[in-house]
């Protein structure tokens, strides 16, 4: 925050705190935050005060670091009613990846005694271990286990040379650009120092960042270009600015933000702001880097601050698994066409239109995406296959990696991914791009990294997911995924009747999905029944085997009961060795093409007299109980491809019941994080 206005510094440090709960749910074991200590100088007055700042990091959630923040401030008595005319403040909060969650290993990290340079970090340094031996050669001392303290240190030890050198007054962006060009790996950081007080600087590489602008009594049909630097000048209305990896903690602020781009540096200074880009070698003077200005338009966030707040609801994860039918609606708003009298009811996928042909010559397709992505992919594999005629292959995205799998220029490679910034999918999107395959993004964030690394693709709308466990993200990927399908198959009129029941099956579904969230209840009372076990099977096949990997994965990540979804083709050929009269086994067994196989895996079951909980067609309850007792989950009937969606909402319910009941953390899983940016 560069804060530019008479408020106090209790404001300064609410807008910081409020940041990290925004951004509690992308890592929350320890946090930390800087902020000036005196009172900052108006530029007009010579000599602006320079002191090491204020710096507290905590160990534990955004609470314990407020509550820790506030003892402190009330013992060392800062008088809150200072003024400032600028502030710099920088917050962070952790998910651990090098070293334990302790205040030592929390952002920001330090320069060293004095706290010349502080740094918060998200990303990962993978060449940290060689720069740490060369700073420790040069006698600095560290402290933390993170792969971040290399950068403040060796941002100190730049400056300090530049300074030994005699470099006439280093300038704070001469230094970034030099710690850049050591660094490897992916990074947004931002960098304070009081060495140049009413400063920051921004930069990035592989990870997101926003900067984000408030405009105090702006003039809204102003279209604001950033040119050179300093477009914004202390002449004009004052200003705020924000800096965060993520538009959470900016929406409440503003909606006009700037993507940054990787190899940018923003720099704040005295309430203006330019972006530079990092010139390699050929820009260098006297050994340090010379910036070249950029020039780009503000975008507006679609994000309202509403999305991001939990309602009536007790947990984003169960706000999130209510609103179901209306995140559905927004996905298909505007994309199915009803079609008149001649015409055939059809999608309209305006990010993909001009790409449908180079689909449909492809040598195959591959799905590539991790963890509840991944799901949702292999839940629309089959309506795909068919309504292409094109070979779909399924990739999690690390395994991809680690095996350097081929990719060829034939195939299109379609990526899936809620935030757009999972690490791992990331990096199988530039080898897929590399190896000249057509790369299609599926996201849920305009200007992630997927949506802007890809050749084309379709946001799905979904709203802001915070609760860790993806819920609606996983409902709305599918159907743009089977909407996808329809797109690639609308060529071929054999197939126009099943599209055209798909499109009027898509019309129904938020409906369908309200009425099966009336299940609520019933779930609650089987996750009550649940609540000691040690673990679930699920069991499904065919378009539903997805549900079973997705419904065992949500029951584990946040109730922290094992569970496993399973193949229903595969039960013989070992999971049966399981069953017995304790252990809990969840089949799915609506009506599909798969139905009567898994009637005979139920009568299997029951032949071992498993402990059945059976997800069945509605007046199916009885037929499924027929050759033993089970618990019958009656869900509404939906298109085979569709029903995936409705399926699924009962799972998420008992997951999220069973997390309540056992009293572990709805939003938080123990050691997840929602946005995985690292490998
Ligand atoms: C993390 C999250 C999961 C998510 C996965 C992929 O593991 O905890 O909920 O499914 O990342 O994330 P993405 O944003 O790429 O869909």
């Amino acid at each position: 925050l560069n804060f530019h206005a008479n408020k106090e510094r209790r404001y300064i440090l609410e807008v910081l705190f409020n940041g990290l709960r925004r951004l509690e749910y992308r890592g929350y074991d320890s946090a930390g935050i800087a902020i000036d200590d005196s009172l900052s100088r108006h530029p007009n007055q010579k000599c602006p005060s320079s002191s090491p700042p204020l710096v507290f990091r905590q160990a534990g959630n955004i609470e314990s670091l407020v509550n820790s923040v506030n003892e402190e401030v009330t013992n060392i008595d800062l008088n809150l009613d200072e003024v400032f005319y600028f502030h710099a403040g920088i917050a962070h909060t952790r998910w651990a990846t090098h070293g334990e969650p302790a205040p030592r290993n929390s952002h920001p990290q330090s320069s060293g005694p004095g706290d010349d340079f502080l740094v918060v970090h998200n990303g990962v340094i993978t060449n940290y271990e060689v720069l740490k031996e060369t700073l420790v050669r040069h006698g600095f001392t560290f402290e933390s286990d993170t792969d971040t303290e290399v950068i403040p240190k060796l941002a100190k030890f730049v400056f300090d040379k530049a300074n030994e050198e005699g470099e006439q007054t280093v300038s704070f962006c001469e230094v970034v650009f030099e710690v850049m060009r050591h660094l490897e790996g992916a990074y947004a950081l931002i960098f304070k120092s009081w060495h140049y007080p009413n400063e920051l600087i921004a930069c990035k590489r592989g990870s997101p960042l926003l900067l984000g602008v408030k405009e105090l009594n702006e003039d809204k049909n102003k279209n604001h270009v950033f040119k050179d630097a300093h477009f914004l000048s202390k002449n004009e209305h004052p200003k705020e600015f924000f800096l965060s990896s993520d538009p959470h903690a900016l929406v409440e602020h503003t909606k006009k933000v700037l993507v940054i781009e990787d190899g940018e540096v923003v720099h704040l200074k005295d309430g203006g702001v330019s972006i530079l880009k990092f010139e390699n070698e050929r820009g260098r003077r006297n050994g340090l880097s010379r910036p070249a200005s950029v020039e780009r338009a503000l975008s507006v966030l679609e994000m309202e601050v509403e999305q991001i707040n939990k309602g009536k609801y007790d947990h984003y994860m169960q706000k999130e698994i209510h609103e179901q039918p209306e995140s559905l609606t927004t996905t298909m708003r505007g994309r199915l066409i009803r079609g008149g009298s001649r015409k055939p009811k059809t999608v309209l996928l305006g990010g993909l239109k001009d790409h449908l042909k180079t689909i449909r010559r492809s040598r195959r397709i591959v799905f590539i995406g991790c963890g509840t992505s991944y799901n949702a992919a292999l839940a629309s594999r089959p309506i795909l296959e068919e309504l292409s005629g094109i070979p779909v292959s399924m990739e999690i995205a690390s395994d991809l990696w680690d095996r350097q799998g081929p990719i060829y220029r034939e195939d299109t490679a379609v990526f899936v991914s809620q935030s757009g910034e999972t690490a791992d999918t990331l990096l199988a999107l530039d080898y897929a791009r590399d190896n000249g395959a057509l790369c299609v993004g599926i996201t849920n964030t305009v200007g992630s990294s997927i949506a802007r690394k890809t050749h084309c693709g379709v946001h799905i709308n979904a709203g802001a997911e915070i609760g860790v466990a993806s819920t609606k993200a996983y409902t709305s990927q599918i159907v743009v995924m089977v909407m996808v399908a329809l797109a690639i198959g609308s060529d071929t009129i054999s197939s126009q009747t099943r599209r055209e029941a798909i499109i009027d099956g898509l019309l129904d579904l938020p409906n369908k999905v309200r009425e099966v969230l009336k299940l609520d209840e019933e779930m609650k009372d089987l996750a009550q029944l649940l609540i000691d076990e040690q673990s679930l099977l699920v069991f499904g096949r065919g378009y539903n085997y997805a549900t079973a990997l997705e419904g065992a994965l949500k029951v584990k990540e946040v109730s922290l009961m094992h569970s496993e979804g399973i193949l229903a083709g595969e039960m013989k050929h070992g999971p049966l060795a399981l069953v017995d009269e304790n252990l809990p086994i969840a089949v799915i067994a609506t009506r599909d093409a798969c139905f009567s196989k898994q009637q005979s895996v139920i009568q299997q079951l029951h032949a071992r007299k498993g402990r059945l909980i059976v997800m069945c067609s509605k007046g199916d309850a009885a037929s499924v109980s027929s050759s033993g007792s089970c618990r019958a989950i009656e869900v509404p009937q939906v298109e085979d491809c569709l029903q995936p969606v409705v399926n699924i909402v009962p799972l998420q319910l008992l997951a999220y019941h069973l997390t309540v009941l056992r009293g572990h953390n709805v939003d938080q899983p123990r050691n997840l994080a929602k946005s995985v940016t690292t490998q």
